[in-house]
């Protein structure tokens, strides 16, 4: 929070500002407009951004975007703020459309990523605002930072992507590490705010690190620095090397999923079409129909993972496929397969009392680095099971299984031609235990 919230650093104000007539007693409900400016360049501002401002009495906003659009302000109270000051810029922005101001409140690119309008509903939330209860807010959406970005590099994010702030000012550093560690397994495009600071050059080295634990380290890169603004530069490198290139506090950074590319100097993600097409000729690769999802899509896949299953089992199966355990068991349910036949039960634990009376029952634990445990005991009724303070302990001799049962979200029944088994799963989708027998 700032220091100086009793002096806010009002700039300029080049006319007497609007305020509601001193003679009407009860102010005029007022306004606030939360306008995203676009990356800099007034051009990019969309139409209704700028009738928004022009519409205001006062802006509020941090000082070097205000001085971006420096022209749209004449006339207009001006509120300069610096950074990390954004929840004073949204009590005082309040604070005036209670006095029946209409108050811009800005931020570059789109207000509502990473911008103004999370801050400013949390204030008004906080305090008992209502949609009906005075005070109006309009978003106005504007252009950000990766959209801009990426415009200037090519086509990069024509396929899945997402936006990491590497910021941890305001977010825990596992929070963030997870996020990463997730866009990079699941190959998203990737689109880095915030990436690095005087106050955090280490962040993105981090997030380096564990991009290069899932992604070639030749996965192309995009910094583009200041987009639309007057020291604007683009720089085209690789996961390797991305280090070594300058990123600040004004780069966004896009990292290229599996499948990017930079030719003729253009970075690019391509959306899928030689897929499905031959490109130069735009025909129809055999096998698959303009109208129709890819012979790969979800029907397909259900296809495959049901002949998979089938033919090689279902731990196979959904290691081959790269599927959640409880998604293939799930699918394989609604499939209706004959076999391998999935039931889900609605009791875990008498499925276990089942499971622990069949012939020839082993235990099977996997672990979450894909290596698992299979306790063969010839018979597992000789187990001795227990359950007490929420807690199953399943016993043999030399080893004690111990599972907190609010741990199990799931259990299903799998019948296949050979065996008959028990799959314990955890929230996350994941396999808790299994145990495989014969009827
Ligand atoms: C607090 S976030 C604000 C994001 C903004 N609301 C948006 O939608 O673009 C600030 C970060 O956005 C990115 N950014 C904003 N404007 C940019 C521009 N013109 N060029 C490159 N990156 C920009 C940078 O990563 C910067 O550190």
């Amino acid at each position: 929070m700032s220091t100086d919230d009793q002096a806010p650093s009002t700039l300029f104000s080049t006319m007497p500002s609007t305020k509601p007539d001193a003679t009407d007693a009860r102010p005029k409900p007022g306004k606030i407009f939360l306008v995203g400016l676009g990356p800099g360049d007034i051009d990019q501002m969309t139409a209704r951004a700028r009738t928004a401002i022009a519409a205001a009495d006062v802006a509020i906003g941090y000082r070097t975007y205000l001085r971006l659009i420096t022209q749209l302000l004449e006339g207009k109270e001006v509120i300069e703020r610096g950074m990390a000051e954004e929840i004073d810029r949204c009590g005082e922005a309040v604070a005036l459309a209670r006095q029946g101001r209409v108050v811009a409140l800005v931020s570059s690119g789109d207000v509502g990523v990473f911008g103004m309008a999370g801050p400013l509903y949390e204030v008004l939330l906080a305090q008992g605002w209502t949609r009906d209860s005075g005070i109006t807010v309009e978003v106005v959406p504007g252009i950000t930072a990766a959209s801009a970005c990426a415009s200037l590099v090519g086509a990069p994010l024509t396929h899945d992507f997402c936006a990491i702030s590497l910021s941890d000012m305001l977010t825990p550093w596992t929070v963030i590490a997870a996020r990463l560690e997730a866009a990079a397994r699941a190959d998203f495009v990737t689109v880095f705010y915030n990436p690095k600071s005087s106050r955090r050059p280490d962040q993105i080295r981090e997030a380096q690190a564990i991009f290069l634990r899932h992604r070639s380290p030749t996965t192309p890169v995009a910094i583009v620095h200041a987009a639309y603004r007057p020291r604007q530069s683009v720089d085209l490198t690789t996961l390797a090397d991305m280090l070594d290139r300058d990123i600040g506090m004004t780069s966004a950074v896009i990292l290229g999923n599996r499948s990017s590319l930079v030719q003729a100097g253009i970075m690019l993600t391509p959306r899928g079409y030689a897929h499905k097409y031959d490109i130069i000729d735009g025909q129809p690769r055999p096998g698959e129909s303009p109208r129709a999802s890819l012979s790969s899509g979800l029907d397909g896949w259900r296809n495959a993972l049901t002949t998979l299953a089938t033919e090689q089992g279902i731990q196979q199966a959904a290691a081959t496929l790269g599927a959640n355990p409880t998604h293939v068991l799930e699918t394989l349910r609604d499939s209706g397969s004959a076999s391998p036949a999935v039931v889900r039960k609605p009791s875990a634990s008498a499925l276990l009392d089942e499971a622990l009376a069949w012939h020839g029952a082993t235990l099977h634990l996997p672990s979450s680095a894909g290596s698992g445990a299979t306790l063969a005991a010839l018979d597992l009724t000789g187990v001795a099971r227990g359950d007490r303070a929420g807690l199953l302990t399943l016993s043999g001799v030399g080893w004690t299984l111990e599972l907190p049962w609010k741990n199990v979200a799931a259990a299903y029944r799998v019948l296949d031609r050979h065996r008959v088994c028990a799959w314990l799963q955890g929230p996350e989708g994941d396999t808790l235990l299994r145990i495989e027998g014969a009827l």
